[in-house]
């Protein structure tokens, strides 16, 4: 997949983390039939737990709406148990998958160096990585925000992914799944910092690169972030399982 040297329709990802059973799949149904119905000025992805990603993938076949994985190995294949490799997610029918979610940093450790793996084994095996950066509460307190986050963009990005179609997306930690949002201000000062960053790693394709804002989007601010500078997609949790409110954040977003 290229890049376009256009600015992209935002992207709204819906990232169901580990929720979802075989009845879910009806809620991902419903987002796909009303925009069928009327046709979103966004690009919609959904990232369902691993197992349910073959079936959303066959399930949502021909509708406007993409699948993804919540993870990618960096390695193509091997003894590594309970991993799913890049190939495999484009196999059960995924275009994208997230990669360096807080989530994974956190519970599983993972740095920056293997989440820059991750991005480049998944455009390797033709997906669009999200890669996934934001601070923690304390370094914001202490004034860090912006630095940490640009070294996070600069570790977690491979030079391999110049002409390929990727977002990053910008998640402070201590607003997800908590209710509290970043302000506009905060997103609009770490964006540009972020688009910075990316224009000094990719020169001019850097200046297209979505860049996607997450934590605790809901269809009631969904609109203000959305609107907000260098805001080119949200990551959306909690407010990604329910039809309805999904529906309502795809409907906040402009082309
Ligand atoms: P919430 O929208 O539930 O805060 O989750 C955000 C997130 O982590 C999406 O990847």
């Amino acid at each position: 997949m290229t890049l376009s040297s256009t600015t992209p329709r935002p992207l709204i990802a819906g990232n169901w983390k580990m929720n979802g059973l075989s009845t879910a799949l009806e809620e991902a149904r419903a987002v796909a039939a009303a925009l069928e119905d009327e046709p979103a000025a966004a690009r919609i992805a959904i990232f369902p737990p691993a197992t349910l990603l073959h079936r959303l993938s066959q399930a949502l076949e021909n509708s406007p709406v993409l699948t993804g994985g919540q993870d990618c190995h960096d390695k193509a294949s091997g003894a590594h148990t309970g991993d799913i490799a890049a190939e495999m997610i484009a196999d059960a029918g995924g275009k994208l998958v997230i990669c360096g979610h807080s989530e994974r940093r956190c519970d599983h450790g993972e740095t920056s160096e293997q989440v820059a793996g991750k991005a480049e084994a998944a455009a390797e095996a033709g997906l669009e990585p999200i890669v996934c950066v934001g601070e923690a509460l304390a370094t914001r307190e202490a004034g860090d925000a912006v630095s940490f986050v640009v070294q996070q963009v600069r570790d977690s990005l491979p030079a391999t992914l110049a002409g390929k179609a990727f977002s990053v997306a910008y998640e402070p930690l201590w607003a997800i799944g908590t209710g509290k949002t970043a302000s506009v201000d905060n997103i609009v000062e770490m964006h540009a910092a972020i688009r910075g960053e990316l224009r000094s790693i990719f020169g001019e394709a850097g200046k297209v690169v979505p860049i996607l804002y997450g934590g605790s989007v809901k269809p009631d601010n969904a609109g203000e972030i959305l609107a907000a500078a260098e805001v080119g997609g949200a990551l959306v949790g909690g407010a990604s399982l329910k039809a309805a409110d999904f529906l309502a954040i795809i409907r906040a977003a402009q082309a």
